[in-house]
């Protein structure tokens, strides 16, 4: 830790004076702090203070001439380890969000290359503000890093969400992301096919399924919250790529098997989509008619299995390969039989049968894997990604 360097960026809150006590912390921990105090920030807290306890000069203006001969503003966005923006006002959020760079500290967020951990702090209806959510949506998905704010009473007389972080919080929050603890699966590639598969009988009609692509998609967006490399096959879908992730859109099983494989090499395969199993075996090129031969008799031909297929790749099979296994009755047995048919690692098994798992929000999984099952109870889709994703990094790490 000791040769980590973090710039701080102080905003213009009342909260500021929690960042003098996270400055002494940061310095405490041996972590080097060069701070940049904001025109409104030192109306809360004075330069004085701020250098006296990081053991650095102050930085705030864009165009100090001196500043600038010593370090440029592009130099010093890069300087240190990590970004540290405390308190992050909505103003900060809203100027970071939309790529405004109008004084120094604004301008280091636009130009660094380094992380970014940013605590909140503002009051609560501008926390709770639809234009806020906005903003904080945007930052998470450009890869910023969000510690708070934490709940209760504010400065301002009213209670709620808002309230900066404690120091001590924050203190921890920049020590697992200097260390890449928050993003265990940073440089690793994680495939995951999601979505149904669409098999053309002519140039209008196909043979698909329910499935939405919902959960194949939460856990994209969970593999890549935590640093990895996401490639999503995807099969044709009304959803957006989760931030971060690289989507291949195809339509049919013989399609995504060969986005597949040209997305290999990986470090995990996750296979939740919903596989066409069988296509029409001859597919026409103009649109079927209607005729006094009565309706087309269709031949169905299976597809490949793309989940066997990859746990089956040899040198290019990935380190851990996970399957889903959708089922509408003996969901544990028949999950069981699909791990070992298709020689994956571990395999999630949902129940189908109710009709509110596929295109619904929600799932409860039951996670079979070589030490033995457990079972995920109800919650969102995106909470069993989250749960999955963090399961992976654990057994990777
Ligand atoms: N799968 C696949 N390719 C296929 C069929 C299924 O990759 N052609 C994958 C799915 O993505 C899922 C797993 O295999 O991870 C199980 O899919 P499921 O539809 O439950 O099983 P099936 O293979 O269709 O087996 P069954 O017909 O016996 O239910």
């Amino acid at each position: 830790m000791s040769a980590k360097r973090v710039l701080l960026i102080v905003g213009g809150g009342i909260a500021a004076y929690k960042a003098l006590e996270l400055t002494r912390l940061l310095r405490k921990a041996e972590i080097a702090v060069t701070p940049i105090l904001t025109a409104a920030g030192a109306r809360f807290v004075t330069p004085m203070a701020l250098a006296a306890l990081a053991e650095s000069a102050v930085r705030s203006d864009l165009f100090s001439l001196e500043d600038e001969a010593a370090m440029g503003h592009i130099e010093l966005s890069r300087s240190a380890d990590l970004v540290v923006v405390a308190p992050a006002t909505a103003d900060l959020m809203a100027k970071a969000a939309a790529g405004l760079a109008d004084d120094l500290a604004s301008t280091a967020l636009l130009a660094t290359d380094k992380r970014v951990l940013m605590a909140p702090a503002m009051n609560v209806r501008m926390w709770l503000h639809p234009a806020t959510k906005r903003n904080l949506a945007a930052l998470e998905a450009d890869g910023v890093a969000i510690v708070g704010p934490g709940e209760g009473a504010m400065a301002c007389g009213e209670h709620g969400p808002g309230r900066m972080a404690e120091p001590e919080e924050i203190l921890a929050a920049v020590q697992a992301a200097l260390a890449g603890e928050d993003r265990p699966l940073q440089g690793r590639h994680v495939l995951i096919t999601a979505g149904p598969t669409a098999e053309p009988l002519d140039p209008v009609r196909v043979l698909t399924n329910r499935s939405s692509g919902k959960q194949g998609y939460a856990i994209a967006g969970a593999c890549a919250a935590l640093g990895a490399r996401v490639t999503l096959v995807s099969g044709p879908t009304a959803l957006a790529a989760p931030p971060g992730v690289e989507r291949r859109s195809v339509e049919t099983a013989q399609e995504m098997l060969a986005a597949c494989r040209t997305a290999l090499p990986a470090d995990v395969a996750i296979c939740v989509a919903a596989v066409s199993d069988w296509r029409p075996d001859t597919v026409f090129g103009v649109k079927l008619k209607k005729g006094k031969e009565g309706p087309p008799a269709v031949r169905l031909v299976e597809n490949p299995d793309i989940l066997a297929t990859l746990a089956s790749a040899g040198a290019e099979r990935p380190r851990l390969v996970v399957g889903f296994a959708a089922e509408t009755g003996d969901l544990e047995a028949n999950a069981r039989a699909k791990l070992i048919r298709k020689g994956c690692d571990w395999i999630v098994g949902n129940d189908v049968s109710e009709g509110a798992v596929m295109g619904g929000d929600d799932n409860a999984v039951l996670v079979i894997d070589g030490a033995g099952a457990e079972c995920w109870p109800k919650a969102s889709k995106t909470e069993i990604a989250r749960r999955l994703a963090a399961k992976v990094a654990e057994t990777l790490a």
